[in-house]
């Protein structure tokens, strides 16, 4: 298994190219499932989720073809992927593929809409929570679809071969089911109203998508969007928005080893309270035609509470790296998880460099040390991970990183990307 091996202390500077979101790509790449036509993404990302993706929907009947030529998209960058699912060949998604990906799940949405039956696994994925899909299958329920739980899988078929429009609120906020109820109504008889949505920009993203292929919606990135169902979709080329993820990733590292780096073509829009909070912290943020400068000199960290919770207030996503940050600043600081349960696996390895961190329930207290050492340490769930890669990019000496396939399901060239700001790190296969 492959590690990463970092010695820290190198402040970063330079530029750090920003990748397209894998969490915009991944829902983006299941529309071309509501079509006979060809979707064309733009700044797909090359992650092992999305090849695990693509291998999911080939298992249906979709054909991708990597657009361009080899010297423009070198192998390992963000490319241009068209995706055809002219014909569906199966509307079965087995246990061995979904249980390897939890997004997968989402393509019962666009099977159950455009083939009127899906035979969906239910999903494993990160270990960061129960994760139930009881939301899923409501809101499917609500748009007309019959449901049967059994062995593992959930069969849904529609009455008669086409889901109807309804309106749902969802009792709790959850990207994956509002991406999927989109879809699924997108193709619906009438109009669906979907309240108490996620306002996340990668709904946005799936909702122009959808838009561009002919559907009709509004109110995408507000919490009520209104979906006026069509009889079919066409095909349509769409641009993958920037990874907020990764850009408020990096832009840790930098608050935290101190440096001056530019994010290219990274959005502040899209973290904008990640962003204040880093401010905050004694970093320096300036938005530019190109993307983002992050900077840090001198001052120390300023601790800073914060809370995650659905956009646009402070992601849970960042979590990890955030605390990575308030490990080495000077005082106390708070942070309080309200999405997942079970988000903290990685405060017994930040603990592993010398973190002082104790958990009151869904709080964690962090009392900044002066300086972290570098330890071997477990990557535990994909964010958590990176957070240990910056912790160790900011401590004494060497740190490795056990279990790197979780960083490489949403982090595109991780590593090339660091040194080329001047950090040590390198891959150690085997
Ligand atoms: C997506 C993101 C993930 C991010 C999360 C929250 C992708 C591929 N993944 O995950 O990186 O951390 O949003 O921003 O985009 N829930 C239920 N029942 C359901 C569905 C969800 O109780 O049927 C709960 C979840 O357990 C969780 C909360 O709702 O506590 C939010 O989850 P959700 O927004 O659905 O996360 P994902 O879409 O899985």
């Amino acid at each position: 298994m492959d590690r990463i091996r970092i010695v820290g202390g190198n402040a970063l500077a330079g530029t750090i190219p920003i990748s397209g979101a894998k969490n915009a790509a991944l829902p983006l790449m299941i529309a071309s499932l509501l079509t006979d036509d060809t979707l064309t993404l733009e700044n797909v990302p090359h992650l092992a989720d999305v090849e695990q993706l693509i291998r999911i929907l080939g298992n249906h009947g979709v054909d991708y073809s990597v657009n361009g030529r080899r010297e423009k998209q070198q192998e390992g960058y963000s490319r241009t992927i068209n995706f055809s699912a002219r014909n569906i060949v199966d509307t079965t998604a087995p246990y061995e593929l979904v249980s390897k990906m939890r997004a997968s799940f989402w393509v019962i949405g666009p099977l159950l809409a455009r083939m009127g039956e899906a035979k969906v696994s239910l999903p494993g994925g990160c270990a960061i929570g129960t994760r139930p899909v009881d939301l899923f299958l409501e809101g499917l329920q609500v748009l007309g679809a019959e449901l049967d739980v059994d062995n593992g899988y959930v069969m849904a078929k529609t009455k008669n071969g086409r889901l109807v429009g309804n309106r749902y609120v969802f009792p709790k906020v959850s990207v994956g089911a509002t991406h999927v109820l989109m879809m699924a109504a997108s193709l619906a008889k009438g109009e669906t109203v979907l309240e108490n949505a996620a306002c996340e920009p990668e709904i946005v993203n799936l909702a122009e998508c959808l838009v561009a292929m002919g559907a009709k919606i509004h109110g995408a990135g507000t919490s009520t969007i209104t979906i006026h169902g069509v009889e079919a979709l066409s095909g349509a080329r769409v641009r993958v928005i920037p990874d907020r993820i990764e850009t408020g990733t990096y832009a840790m590292a930098v608050a935290m080893t101190g440096g001056d780096v530019m994010l290219d073509g990274a959005r502040p829009d899209l973290l904008q309270t990640a962003l204040d909070v880093l401010v905050e912290t004694g970093a320096e943020i300036t938005p530019t035609n190109e993307g983002i400068r992050v900077k840090r000199n001198g001052a120390g960290i300023a601790p800073v509470d914060v809370t995650t919770a659905p956009f646009p207030a402070f992601p849970t996503d960042l979590q990890a790296q955030f605390m990575g940050l308030m490990t080495m600043a000077k005082g106390k600081s708070r942070i309080t998880e309200t999405i997942f349960e079970n988000r903290f696996m990685h405060v017994q390895e930040l603990a592993r460099l010398g973190a002082h961190i104790t958990l009151s329930g869904q709080t964690a207290i962090v009392d900044g040390v002066a300086k972290l050492k570098g330890a071997p340490v477990m990557a535990t769930d994909l964010r958590a991970s990176v957070s240990l890669v910056i912790a160790g990019l900011a401590a004494e000496g060497e740190t490795t990183v056990n279990r790197v396939y979780h960083l490489d399901r949403g982090f595109e060239r991780l590593e090339e990307k660091l040194s080329g700001c001047g950090a040590v790190i390198e891959r150690i296969s085997g």
